[in-house]
């Protein structure tokens, strides 16, 4: 787990030397030294939209700046206009105080900008060394001098401090953090000055975040200037220097992260305050009939699931990466089927043995991997909302009628200019809210949802958790899949807990992170009892909705007042 927002900047040690330090709130007090980066007065518009408005960011070399702001911003878009994808129409960007006009990523990738996307690049079946070096192979006499590519590979890892491969490691064979590695050795190796990470552990599971978080505090200890945009503030206090909020495409704020507090950032961020609580759990008359009762359920990762979900209810369901969490949901969704047990839908004995059977079942389920769950980019809004409703696969269980598009795009806290808009030209985060509204359109009577506020803002965070009880009061059984424990621990009526594809145990609602953690990793309820206390009062306001501290589960059982 990372640290929480009260752990000191920078423990092991002070900046780079020579490096100018950020020790006022003020955007330009980077010390006399000359900024590595300065954008001033960064515009940018859309086919008439303004996305970003005179904008102004600095990032000294060896400070790391944190970029945040709700869904659409603009925080990717000023990204990309550093990294010459999108040519800006105000305002000029100068690094180490020499001015570029950038228009195309190659001039920015020159100038020493290199920015890490979420998906990346590499090229599976080659080796690292030959991943880094691609396309600019370091020749002798004609040949490719391999032995220098590896070992300039094997010193930037060395810098870096990797040690769990090196550069004979094909690139399959890595874990995304560790890809995520590759891709920083690559920007080393082409002399990177400026790293930018977008939502870098967005794609990462829970215990590679701290590796991630480890690598940025080199890189800033290496004298790089590191821009890092993220939606959790817990990571965004654990190694930002400054931060600087957008909103609606105008830099409100630039606070130096020692100053400030998760309650202010959330504050500039949405402007209003959020409180730290969720929606009120189920009372236990509210809860009806079994909806989703799994008896047995195994196939090759799950083994004896027993599982019942009740109109009403939120059934959280933990565990360690790996554990089997999402397997299990994709099992109950028809996607990769138990092999032996049964599921049973509101009474009725199914066998799904495909994602269109669980559909048809009445079955919804927004997965962590948004990327494949086919938005068409090409069309608007609204019709993606009714993508799946229009499908054969709801075929029998749809109503006549329509569906008020408009509502439900709005319970989700879409941005959209409106419904007819393309959702490729909708930010990361909205484009989840359109996934999110695709599914409420089938309305389903079981939900399955893994990590739903993944990506979303903090203001949308929490009326995506208002609506997920709203789903449960309207007769609906949820299952929720989270690695953010706070919110687990908020949302759920009961916490269901797997380890190695088993069920290790089941705990009421308010059980404590410390609890959920120690059966994640295997341990006995009898033993996790004794020590299970929850840490009394800690977290910031709007802490817990921004995915929380680990200290922040003292708050998250709370009913929201
Ligand atoms: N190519 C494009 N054409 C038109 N509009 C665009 C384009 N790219 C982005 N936008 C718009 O620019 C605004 C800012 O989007 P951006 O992706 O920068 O937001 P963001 O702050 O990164 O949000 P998120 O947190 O959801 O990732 C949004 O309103 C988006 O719809
Ligand atoms: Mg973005």
């Amino acid at each position: 787990m990372a640290s929480g927002p009260d752990v000191p900047h920078h423990p092991d040690g002070g900046p780079a030397p020579g490096v100018g330090r950020a020790d006022a709130a003020d955007d330009d007090a980077v010390g006399t030294a000359v900024p590595r980066l300065e954008m001033r007065g960064i515009g940018k518009a859309f086919l008439g939209t303004v996305v970003l408005a005179d904008v102004d960011l600095t990032c000294a070399a060896g400070e790391v700046h944190a970029v945040v702001g709700e869904n659409g911003a603009g925080k990717s878009t000023l990204m990309k206009v550093l990294a010459g994808v999108h040519p800006p129409d105000a305002g000029e960007i100068v690094i180490d105080g020499v001015p570029h006009t950038f228009h195309h990523p190659v001039q920015a990738q020159a100038a020493g900008v290199a920015i890490i996307y979420q998906e990346f690049n590499l090229l599976p079946e080659r080796t690292v060394a030959e991943n880094v070096w691609v396309g600019r192979e370091p020749g002798r006499f004609g040949l490719v001098d391999r032995a220098r590519m590896r070992a300039d590979t094997q010193r930037l890892l060395d810098e870096l401090g990797e040690r769990s491969f090196g550069p004979r490691t094909p690139v399959r064979a890595l874990s995304v953090a560790q890809q995520q590695v590759v891709e920083v050795v690559k920007a080393r190796s082409l002399d990177a000055r400026i790293v930018v990470m977008d939502e870098p552990t967005a794609a990462l599971a829970d215990d590679e975040v701290d590796q991630l978080l480890a690598l940025v505090r080199r890189l800033r200890d290496q004298g790089l200037a590191v821009l890092y945009i993220s939606h959790r503030l817990r990571e965004v206090f654990a190694v930002a220097d400054r931060i600087t909020v957008l909103k609606d495409g105008r830099r409100v704020d630039t606070f130096s992260a020692a100053d400030t507090t998760a309650g202010r950032l959330v504050k500039s961020m949405v402007g209003r305050e959020l409180d730290a609580y969720f929606p009120d759990r189920a009372a236990p008359d509210e809860l009806g009939a079994v909806r989703l009762a799994v008896r047995g359920g195994a196939n090759a990762v799950l083994d004896g699931i027993d599982l019942d979900v009740r109109a009403g209810e939120i059934v959280g369901i933990a565990g360690l990466q790996g554990a089997g969490r999402t397997e299990l949901a994709r099992a109950v969704f028809g996607a990769d089927p138990f092999t032996s047990g049964t599921v049973e839908i509101d009474g009725r004995s199914r066998r799904l043995r495909s994602p269109r059977a669980g559909i048809g079942a009445g079955l919804g389920f927004l997965t962590e991997d948004r990327k494949a769950e086919g938005l068409v980019l090409g069309q608007s809004v609204r019709d993606n909302t009714l993508l799946a409703r229009r499908s054969g696969a709801a075929r029998g269980r749809r109503r006549a009628g329509t569906t008020d598009v408009e509502a439900l795009t709005r319970s989700t806290e879409l941005r959209a200019a409106s419904l007819e808009q393309e959702v490729r030209f909708l930010s990361g985060g909205n484009q989840q809210k359109v996934v999110l509204a695709k599914w409420l359109a089938l309305e389903p009577g079981v939900l399955l949802f893994d990590e739903p506020t993944r990506g979303i803002d903090v203001g949308a965070k929490a009326a995506i958790h208002d609506l997920m009880r709203d789903l449960a009061r309207q007769g609906r059984a949820i299952v929720m899949i989270s690695s953010e424990l706070p919110e687990l621990i908020g949302m759920s009526d009961r916490i269901v807990v797997l380890h190695e594809g088993r069920i290790a145990g089941e705990l009421p609602a308010g059980a404590t992170e410390q609890q959920v953690i120690a059966l994640a990793a295997g341990h006995h309820l009898d033993d996790v009892d004794e020590t299970g206390d929850a840490v009394p009062g800690g977290g910031a306001p709007g802490d817990d909705a921004a995915g929380g501290g680990a200290t922040g589960d003292a708050t998250g059982g709370e009913p929201r007042p």
